[in-house]
Formats: structure tokens, sequence, C-alpha cells
């Protein structure tokens, strides 16, 4: 199953990659910074398409999708056909396709691509998680030695406040910061050391779902920032961390 999500995933990063001129084939959502591109839809059809058949009986549970199946019920594909949306039409080229087979409410399977950089982040829940087919792991560090990821709640902005008062004591205990702006490559970019921790008030679970897995896989930790376990229906807030800064989320005001 893994390597049929694998492959499929990695052709419709060639339709990531295919794009031009993504700005005329933009368009707004909620608002100017809530957008979607024709790409982002393409992506989502052909995922629509070739995933159910990975497993009878499944559901489809997308972001773009105007109706969408309930994830907490049989086998569920997850999926954000691109992650990072506002980075791939700024021509930022760091975005990612994030797909996940849950069951019954579990990630059984966490599949991210990051066509760019032809990085597949993958992992099967008891499986271990691999980064293009090797074994990874969280960091060791601390975060007096480290880096932390965080995310803005762009669709949540009541968050703003809670955002900025943890990124500051999070930023006076660390060496530094990156906003990169693609949830489920953060999550991945903790799972294999690259950062040392992340938090965002508010993600849908498109975006954890399959980085959420990766994560515990390598050895690291994901939960809300209140320490409850990831919601697969509603938006939630993630924090997601290696061992070691994993109790720093007691020690915040939040
Ligand atoms: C967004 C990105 C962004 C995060 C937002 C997400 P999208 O996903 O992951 O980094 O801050 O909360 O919604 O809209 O680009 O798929
Ligand atoms: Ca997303
Ligand atoms: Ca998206």
């Amino acid at each position: 199953m893994l390597e049929q999500i694998i492959s499929i995933v990695r052709q419709a990063g060639e339709i990531v990659l295919s794009a031009h001129d993504v700005w005329s084939q933009t368009h707004e959502k909620s608002s100017a910074a809530d957008l979607v591109t024709e790409y982002d839809l393409a992506v989502e059809r052909f995922l629509k398409e070739k995933l159910p058949p990975l497993m009878p009986g499944s559901l489809f549970f997308g972001e773009e999708e105007k109706e969408n199946a309930d994830p907490l019920t049989g086998w569920v594909f997850i999926v954000d056909p691109i992650d990072g949306t506002t980075n791939f039409v700024r021509g930022l080229k760091q975005s990612a396709i994030s797909v996940a087979l849950a069951h019954d409410g579990a990630v059984e399977y966490g599949v991210v691509y990051d066509p760019y950089k032809d990085e597949m982040f993958s992992a099967k829940r008891g499986g271990g998680a691999f980064l293009n087919g090797r074994p990874i792991h969280v960091s060791e560090r601390s975060l007096s030695e480290g880096v932390f990821g965080m995310g803005t709640a762009i669709y949540d902005r009541q968050f703003l406040a809670p955002t900025m008062r943890v990124t500051e004591q999070l930023f006076r205990r660390s060496c530094d910061f990156r906003r990169l702006g693609a949830a489920a490559l953060d999550l991945c970019n903790v799972a294999c050391g690259r950062l040392d921790l992340f938090f965002e008030y508010s993600l849908s679970p498109w975006d954890h779902a399959a980085g959420g897995l990766i994560i515990t896989e390598a050895g690291g930790v994901i939960s809300t920032l209140e320490g409850a376990p990831m919601d697969y229906a509603h938006r939630c807030s993630v924090w997601a961390s290696n061992q070691v800064n994993k109790g720093i989320l007691r020690e915040l005001e939040v």
C-alpha cells in the first residue's frame, strides 16, 4: 500500500512541476490570503481518481472538495493536493503534496512529497519513517541549541496574539526560528531532525495527518497545544517535537 501511494503521489508531483503562469490561474477563496490555483484542483482531481481504488470501499477527504466524507469512519484518504499554496503561487518552491490513509480515525499510512527537492517522506504505522527510502529520526537537540518552526494560522487570525506570545517565548530559549509556509513539510522537517520543534495554532486535518504519523514513526511527538491527541475532523492546534523538547509545552504561557 505504502509503495502504491508513493508512486501515485510522485506522479502528482509532475503536475506541480509542470506549473506555469500560476498567477493567472489563481483564485481567492475566502480572502486574498486564502488562494487556490488550477494546479491545486488538478492535483486533487488526479489523486481522487487514483487513490481510492487502492483500498476497496475507501473514501476521500480533500482540501478542495465541495463535499467531504466523514474522516473518522472506515478507510479514508486525507489529502492536501498542494500544501503551501502561497509559496507555490509566488514561485518560492517550498510546497508539498500530503496524503494520509486513515482507518476509523487512526492514520495508518502517511506520505508527504516535496517535488522541488524530490524528497519523499513516508511512514506506515509501526514501520518507522523514511526519506527517499532511508530511515529518519527526530533530532536529539535541546531548544537552547535548536531552531524551531512555526506557522501563523493564516485562516484563523484570532490566534495572532497567542502565536506571537509563544513565538517570543520559544525564540528567547532557542537559536532561531523559521516560518517556511508549508505545514506538512514543517512536520517532516521535525521528523528528520532539520527542525527541533514546530507549532501552529490552527491547522486542518489534511495539513497534519500524514506529517503527524511521519513524526511519531520518526520517534517524535505530536499533540495539540492543549496536549490533546490530534483531531482529524476539525481544525486544531499543533505542537510537534523531538523527545528532548516535548516538555517545554507545559512551561509555556499559551
Ligand atoms: C497552509 C500552509 C501554511 C500554514 C497554514 C496552512 P495551504 O496550507 O501549510 O504553512 O500556515 O495554516 O493552511 O493552505 O497552503 O494548503
Ligand atoms: Ca495545507
Ligand atoms: Ca492546500
